[in-house]
Parts: C-alpha cells; sequence; structure tokens
C-alpha cells in the first residue's frame, strides 16, 4: 500500500509521523521503503542520525532524483511517501500514486484552512484516477491541557471537509517526538510504555489493523 504522509503547512508533522511509521513497519519486519520528496530532507536526516547511532533496523529512504514514481510502482510492500509544498510537481506525482494520504494537522485554523487546501490539490490530482486514495486526517500536535479546546474545534471542523475520513485519535504535543529526531529512534524505542507510545499505538492500530490482528503487536515485540 502506497501512503503519502502529506500537507501544505510546514511544521504539522509530516517527517516526524512518516519516520515513526516507516520503524514501526521495520520492526515487524515488513518490507517497507519511504521517500523524501520533501526538499527540507528531514526524514532523510533522522534516518541518517538513526544510521550514525547504529540502530537496527535500518530505514530505507530513497530522495526524489531516484525515479521515485517508478519504485514505487514496482514495490510490492509498504511504501510511506514524505511530501511538503516546497515540491508541489513531487506532490502531485505522489498523490497520483497513493492509495491512501494521511494528515496530520495541528489544532489551529490556519492549519484547518490549508488543510482544506491541500485537499482540493489532492481532489484535482487524484480526480484523473479511476480511484481515489482514501483521504485520512487527524489531530498531531494536540494540546495537552483539558481546558484548552482547540483540538476539539480543529477535531470538528475537519470532520466537515467532504470526502475524508478523519480518524478518532490524537497525537499530543509530546517532548518525545523531538528527542526521536534527534537521536534517530522512534517514540515507542525511546519510551516504550510513554505516553506518545500509547498514542502512536493508537494511530497505528487505526492505519494497518490487520498488522495489529495478527498478533504482531507493539506489545508483545517490546515486551520480549
Ligand atoms: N506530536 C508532536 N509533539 C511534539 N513535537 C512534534 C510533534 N510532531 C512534530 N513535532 C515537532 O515539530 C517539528 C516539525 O515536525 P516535522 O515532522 O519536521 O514537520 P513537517 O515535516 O510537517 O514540516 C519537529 O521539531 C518535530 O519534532
Ligand atoms: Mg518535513
Amino acid at each position: 500500500m502506497i501512503t503519502v504522509v502529506g500537507n501544505l503547512k510546514g511544521g504539522c508533522g509530516k517527517s516526524t509521523i512518516t519516520f515513526n511509521l516507516a520503524v514501526w513497519l521495520a520492526r515487524r519486519g515488513i518490507d517497507v521503503v519511504t521517500f523524501d520528496l520533501d526538499p527540507q530532507a528531514t526524514l532523510s536526516d533522522a534516518v541518517e542520525v538513526r544510521r550514525e547511532e547504529g540502530v537496527q533496523p535500518d530505514v530505507k529512504v530513497f530522495r526524489s532524483e531516484s525515479d521515485p514514481a517508478r519504485i514505487m510502482a514496482n514495490h510490492q510492500g509498504e511504501v510511506l511517501v514524505d511530501v511538503g509544498a516546497s515540491n508541489l510537481w513531487a506532490m502531485r506525482q505522489a498523490i497520483g500514486q497513493a492509495d491512501r494520504i494521511l494528515s496530520p494537522v495541528p489544532p489551529s485554523q490556519a492549519d484547518v484552512w490549508s488543510t482544506a487546501r491541500f485537499l482540493e490539490i489532492v481532489k484535482e490530482t487524484a480526480s484523473a484516477k479511476s480511484r481515489r486514495p482514501e483521504i485520512c486526517l487527524f489531530v498531531n500536535r494536540a494540546d495537552t491541557h483539558p481546558m484548552l479546546r482547540e483540538s476539539d474545534e480543529t477535531e470538528a471542523a475537519l470532520g466537515s471537509l467532504p470526502g475524508i475520513t478523519l480518524l478518532k485519535t490524537r497525537i499530543c504535543q509530546r517532548t518525545a517526538y523531538r528527542r526521536s529526531f534527534s537521536e534517530g529512534r522512534a517514540v515507542f524505542e525511546l519510551a516504550p510504555g510513554g505516553k506518545a507510545a500509547q498514542e502512536f499505538q493508537e494511530l497505528v492500530a487505526m492505519l494497518y489493523p490487520d498488522l495489529i490482528t495478527s498478533g504482531n503487536s507493539l506489545q508483545s515485540r517490546s515486551s520480549q
């Protein structure tokens, strides 16, 4: 399955989510490749840190000069693509190949607006295909303070956008994600029982339910 992790705004967590998903899949022995189609190359940098730190398993990452469309079309396993607005051509290429679009959205009005614009690009690009990709949105960087309403409001606004699936799970703003990049490790490798790991597990359960039900779960792996 080709999952494109995208949105128009920088900082919404595209590279963070792509990196953590890639590690999660790779740790289950899934044949996963990633594409870093954003000139910022954050995903490539995080993978590089992981290699320097000698953390296994490795994550395969290709850049835009590697003819992504051809590699994606020929790869039989899982594909994750990190795309940003600074290369709209690559974003459209990736959307054209996608089975699923995954979009992290921070809790703010500006992010809701830019997500709506991103959906226009997705629909325009995917309309040439007979089968449209599923579009999954979820709130990332949610406030942990219970009194703050922005995440609820953002979810309500996202839920009213046409033709999307709103994932009923949130990833909160957690320090573990910043460490994730600086140490080249996924949040569930840094602190397997932590809140960030639990939230991430909820997200993957929605995205890859077959892998969870096959018994190959994070819990059984981390408790070994
Ligand atoms: N849930 C989160 N909690 C805390 N920090 C986060 C979270 N998601 C992303 N970040 C941080 O926000 C910054 C931007 O994230 P990044 O994944 O590079 O965004 P994008 O790829 O969309 O530009 C990074 O420093 C990252 O560690
Ligand atoms: Mg990025």
